[in-house]
């Protein structure tokens, strides 16, 4: 089936192709980015301490409270760990209402959120709430806390297990008075104030609660080791070697058990070689950049994470509609056309579940793909043809992204050696990317296959499992740990 639209796309597809090579050159490059994060701070890979220093084994037991704050939403839930690698999850979730995010002050929106946590309690927890509140009164006896793990997905500078300074926001936040300051601490004041009897006991990125979850879940005796989400962002968390962390030196940080020798790091990997050292650039990922609210940052992510590939499409298929040399959405069918007011001309209109939708698209007359675009960008009556060149460009876009996301994973395998010491590695993973894009993990492995120090025999030692849950489950586990260390430290203190 010859056709020059065919042609104009398997061209464009080829732009995206990312060769063994590349995905060698990129782990060779990561590897050194790895190891300048792991000594200074302020550098492309933020390589961020998590002070979690030991991964849990399914035995974890207790009732634990978990919040998130990432997104639209604000979820409070308690988790009650069985301590067989199973547990039971209460959870409310609620919309951050539009001007705590954006207009207030950080008081407000912590007040906020100390709040639904009240309300939250009251509910579920209303025995634990009112014994509390009637020793509170009476001044009487031991206080019995509830420890929280508090999800917050926007980068910070840590400090300690719960202690860490927002560096900015993202994400549609801007709330300037809460910069630089500590955002536990923020929480903790709001919930003292209403009385609450909650202990902000760790501070978590969903990348190490997505591990952490995973390792409590995942079947067998063997820790999970690296947690990577692969969502609307992308970034991933691993266990390093504590003497590996050279920087830890040059931080100031409160205690931490180090009797484990390791530590999970956060690699911000969304934020690796901003510099475009060995990144693939296409004129689409360049233009994308440019009109991004954060150009030079998140170079990685916005190759690779489901924000951005839903844009990257989006450019290449208005390059080919308005090419006047093209045929694309013109010919075959007079009266299509992608009127004005198509999502196809706003920035950020096509969200990426389009992709996984044409990609998964076996009909031979593409019916899903004509109803999405008819549905998602008011264009009708598209030919066969086009979109068959549709889905060329959205593979082409997929499976770069797939491709290029084996380059963190191959890098931080191969610097921490695992392959060599271990017959089986655990991955845990999460995010409409890895969950929902046809074959996603297929191409990843593909290519990690393809790097010469993991090759076919590292690729099989590796088990890569969904790990739903991690800002639930994650966030209670780090709580966990976070009491159990405040309590070995204190008693390291004491001898
Ligand atoms: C962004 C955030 C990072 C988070 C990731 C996945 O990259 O900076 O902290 O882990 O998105 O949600």
């Amino acid at each position: 089936m010859s056709s020059a639209v065919l042609e104009e796309a398997e061209q464009i597809a080829r732009e995206f192709e990312y060769p063994a090579a590349e995905v060698e050159r990129g782990v060779r490059e990561y590897i050194r980015e790895m190891d300048e994060g792991l000594r200074q701070e302020g550098t492309t890979l933020s390589q961020i301490p998590t002070y979690v220093t030991s991964v849990p084994n399914g035995t974890e037991k207790g009732l634990y409270l978990a919040v998130d704050l990432g997104g639209t939403n604000f979820r409070v839930c308690s988790i009650d760990l069985h301590g067989d690698t199973t547990f039971s999850l209460t959870q409310s979730k609620m919309l951050i209402p539009r001007e705590l995010m954006a207009s207030g002050s950080s008081k407000d929106l912590f007040h906020f959120l100390a709040r639904q946590i009240e309300a939250f309690l009251r509910i579920h927890h209303n025995e634990h709430f009112e014994a509390h509140e009637r020793r509170r009164l009476q001044g009487t006896a031991e206080e019995e806390l509830f420890d929280l793990g508090f999800t917050f997905s926007f980068p910070v500078r840590q400090m300690g297990i719960n202690k860490g300074t927002l560096i900015r926001w993202t994400k549609g936040f801007n709330i300037p008075d809460a910069v630089g300051h500590d955002v536990c601490a923020l929480l903790q004041s709001a919930l003292d104030e209403l009385g609450l009897p909650v202990r902000v006991a760790a501070l978590v990125n969903d990348t190490v609660g997505t591990l952490m979850a995973r390792s409590y879940t995942s079947p067998g005796e063997t820790g999970t080791f690296l947690g990577a989400i692969f969502g609307t962002g992308t970034n991933g968390a691993y266990v390093e070697k504590l003497d590996k962390i050279t920087k830890l030196a040059t931080i100031e940080h409160s205690d931490y058990d180090k009797s484990t020798g390791e530590m999970i790091v956060n690699a911000e990997w969304g934020s690796f070689d901003n510099h475009l050292s060995v990144l693939p650039n296409t004129h689409y990922d360049q233009q994308l950049d440019a009109e991004s609210n954060n150009p030079g940052w998140q170079m990685f992510e916005k190759r690779v994470s489901g924000m951005f590939l839903g844009e990257i499409l989006r450019r290449v298929l208005l390059h080919m509609y308005v090419n006047d040399f093209s045929d694309f959405l013109k010919v075959g069918a007079s009266d299509v056309v992608v009127p004005e007011n198509s999502n196809l001309y706003r920035q950020w209109g096509v969200d990426t579940s389009f992709l996984s939708l044409a990609e998964s698209d076996k009909s031979p007359n593409m019916e899903q793909t004509k109803t999405a675009l008819k549905d998602h960008f008011k264009i009708e009556n598209v030919s066969d043809r086009d979109c068959q060149a549709i889905k060329i460009v959205v593979h082409a876009i997929g499976k770069r992204a797939a491709r290029l996301s084996a380059v963190p994973l191959a890098a931080v395998l191969i610097s921490t050696n695992k392959l060599q010491s271990e017959d089986l590695v655990d991955i845990g993973v999460d995010g409409s990317l890895v969950e929902f894009y046809p074959n996603f993990e297929g191409y990843l492995r593909d290519a990690l296959r393809e790097v010469p120090e993991v090759g076919v025999a590292g690729e099989k030692k590796i088990r890569i499992g969904i790990s739903k849950d991690g800002s639930g489950v994650g966030a209670a586990l780090i709580a966990l740990v976070a009491s159990k260390e405040k309590a070995k430290v204190k008693a390291q203190q004491a001898l």
